[in-house]
Formats: structure tokens, sequence, C-alpha cells
């Protein structure tokens, strides 16, 4: 993998990512394909609306099918089609929303299927083993996600146990072809923060992720945490905030430098009705749109909005047609990539103030 940081605008960055399967620019958003599908798009779609990386997860794609039938096919890519980069989550996150259906060791997670209830154990070097045998572009090392509110005892030693997991990913690896992140915990505590930095920084990962984020803490912490961890992160290799977010959240990391991002707000509000667009959220299914034949966005020039009113977008939610999650994901995704398009324009022009300013004086946050 190679990374370049080719404009920067303050603390934020413009750069280019480029894999086994591709590149793309940077900062960028990835549409999540955790079962090796974006729903409600195909892979035609997803390249079209510009997006050249996709996210999905070791945990699920273990589960179902299981690694051998994607081995078998000749890898993620072939299994699935698609001829672009693909980084997959550690299911580090995923296991740790089972709750009672896991046990965590020093040695590794165990943890019961969410589909069959079978037993099964991770360990850092499994993850790592499972990611080079798919052949994805980045994997994401196992990671002890710390839950919101943890005592700083917990998360200490759970922010110590990433890191030792972290240098058994490193000697695990057999490969460059997949690139390997490490991933930051330690809560909403500072020092911890900043130590599980020190520590991970002089490991030869390709990139690293800020983690732990997005898991119900107010919003200011995870600003604060983002804007505390992200600058002190090796400047030449790419930063992933994990799991966020909304537009505003992502705006205020990639002005913290941030570089990537994945997260399922786009499409899973899409197929809850619940739109992006340059005048803040829409939701669909409201009657005031009932009569309303106006564009959903008319900023927008996404497949929906060119050719489909307001008043026919509701009628389909309403309807429970498959039509109303297909075009209302193409939206969301476009929208989404837009914006990090503009970002990306607004960094190499030194003009990302502006764009922050202009975008929140028409996007309304409630
Ligand atoms: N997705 C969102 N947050 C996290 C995290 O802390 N760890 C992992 N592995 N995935 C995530
Ligand atoms: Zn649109």
């Amino acid at each position: 993998m190679e990374f370049k940081v080719l404009a920067t605008d303050g603390k934020a960055r413009y750069g280019k990512l480029k894999g086994t399967h591709g590149e793309t620019e940077t900062p960028c958003f990835m549409p999540v394909g955790t079962l090796g599908a974006v729903k409600g798009v195909t892979w035609n779609e997803i390249s079209e609306m510009g997006y050249s990386l996709v996210l999905s997860n070791v945990y699920h794609l273990y589960l179902r099918p299981g690694i051998e039938v994607i081995e078998k096919a000749g890898g993620l890519h072939r299994f699935v089609n698609w001829n672009g980069l693909i980084l997959t989550d550690s299911g580090g996150f995923q296991v740790f929303s089972l709750g009672k259906l896991m046990k965590i060791s020093e040695e590794g997670i165990y943890f019961k299927s969410h589909i069959d209830g079978s037993e099964h154990f991770f360990s850092p070097e499994l993850v790592v083993e499972l990611e080079e045998k798919m052949g994805v572009d980045i994997g994401m090392v196992l990671d002890e996600c710390t839950p919101y509110p943890a005592t700083y005892e917990y998360a200490k030693h759970s922010m110590e146990r990433t890191v030792r997991w972290a240098l058994r990913s490193i000697k695990a690896r057999t490969t460059d072809k997949t690139a390997i992140f490490g991933i930051v915990q330690g809560g909403t505590y500072d020092d911890l923060r900043l130590k599980c930095v020190e520590l991970l920084k002089g490991l030869p990962f390709e990139g690293f992720a800020i983690g732990g984020l997005s898991v119900g803490e107010p919003k200011e912490e995870m600003y604060r945490i983002t804007k505390l961890v992200a600058p002190t992160l090796p400047e030449e290799k790419p930063r992933y905030l994990m799991g966020v977010g909304k537009p505003e959240d992502i705006i205020e990391a990639v002005e913290a430098g941030v570089d990537m991002f994945d997260c399922v707000i786009p499409t899973r509000n899409a197929r809850n009705g619940t739109l992006f667009t340059s005048r803040g959220k829409v939701n669909i299914k409201s009657a005031k749109y009932k009569n309303d034949f106006s564009p959903l966005d008319p900023e927008c020039d996404c497949y929906t909005c060119r050719n489909f009113t307001k008043a026919y977008l509701r009628h389909l939610y309403v309807s429970k047609e498959i039509n109303s999650a297909i075009l209302n994901t193409i939206h969301n995704l476009y929208f989404y990539n837009r914006l990090m398009k503009k970002m990306r324009e607004a960094i190499k022009n030194g003009e990302f103030q502006e764009f922050k300013k202009e975008f929140f004086s028409k996007y309304l946050t409630f």
C-alpha cells in the first residue's frame, strides 16, 4: 500500500491511497458492505457514484459463507466481483455488541455465532490470517473496543491489551499485499489515548485508526478525542476514524486531520426513509411530501434527484417498495461522496474554513 499527502489546509489533508486493487483520494468515505454487498445498491452503482474503496467484515464473512468458500472463489474480490479496494474490520467491534455471547481473554475472544449459537474463537493472529487469505487490501487488527462509559482502570487494561494484540498481529503477517492498520483505544481518557498512540506509533502498520468512538459518548467527547488523537498520529500514514458518522461529524474530523471514514448511517437511514440533503435531513415518509413534486435536493445530480419527485419517493417508502431502498441509498451514498469530494477540493484550494462555513449556513443539524 502507498499513501501520499498531497495538500494540507490547517490540519486537514488531501491525499492519495494506493492498494493492491486500485486507489482512492482522501479524505474518503467507505460504504459499508458487511456481508460482501452494500445494501440497496449494486457494485456498478457504487463505482458510478465515485467510490473505489468499501468496507467489509471478517467476523460476518467468517460465519457466513466461511473463509474457505471465499478462498476457493479466489479471494473476496473475485467472490463478490468488486475490482476496487476492500478494507475489512476485524470483528473487534461486532463481537463486543454480542454482549453475553462473548468472553474475552488475553489469548483472544471466545464468541457464539449470532446465527446458530455455535462456538468460535478469534485471536489477533487468526484475524490477520483470515484477512490475508481473503486477499483484502487493508485489514484491521483485532482490538478491544472499550465501551462507554468505562472506568479508568477498565479503559487502561483494555487499551494495553489492544496494544499487545497489535504486536501479535504484526508478527503474524506473511505478506504486504494486505496492509494492516493498528487501532487506537483508551476510551475518553486523554492520557490513555496519547499513551496508546505512543505505543502503536513505532510499529510497522501502514495506517492507524481511532476506535472506541461513536459508542454512546456525548458528541463533544467524540470531537475532543478525535482532535486530540488525529494530529499525534504519523503524518505520512492514513488516519481512519472508525464508525463515524453524520456529515457534521465527518467535517469536524477532516478538519482535525482524519483521512478515512465508514458508517452505516447513509445506507441504513436510506432504508428508514431518512435522506441527507444540502439543507439537512429529510424524513421522506412525512405527509407534507404527499403532493410535493419537486426533487429531493435541487443541488444534487444523483440518479434519484435527476429523475424522481419527493411525492414519488414518499409513495415508494409508504408502500414498502424495494425501489424505495434502492433510490434512497443511491441518493444518500451520492450525497456522502459529494461531501467528501467538496472537502478534498476545498483542502486543495486552501478553502476548508470557507467550505465549512458555507456548508453549515445551509445544513441544519437538528
Ligand atoms: N468500528 C467502530 N469502532 C470500532 C472499534 O473501536 N474497533 C473496531 N475494530 N471496529 C470499530
Ligand atoms: Zn440525490
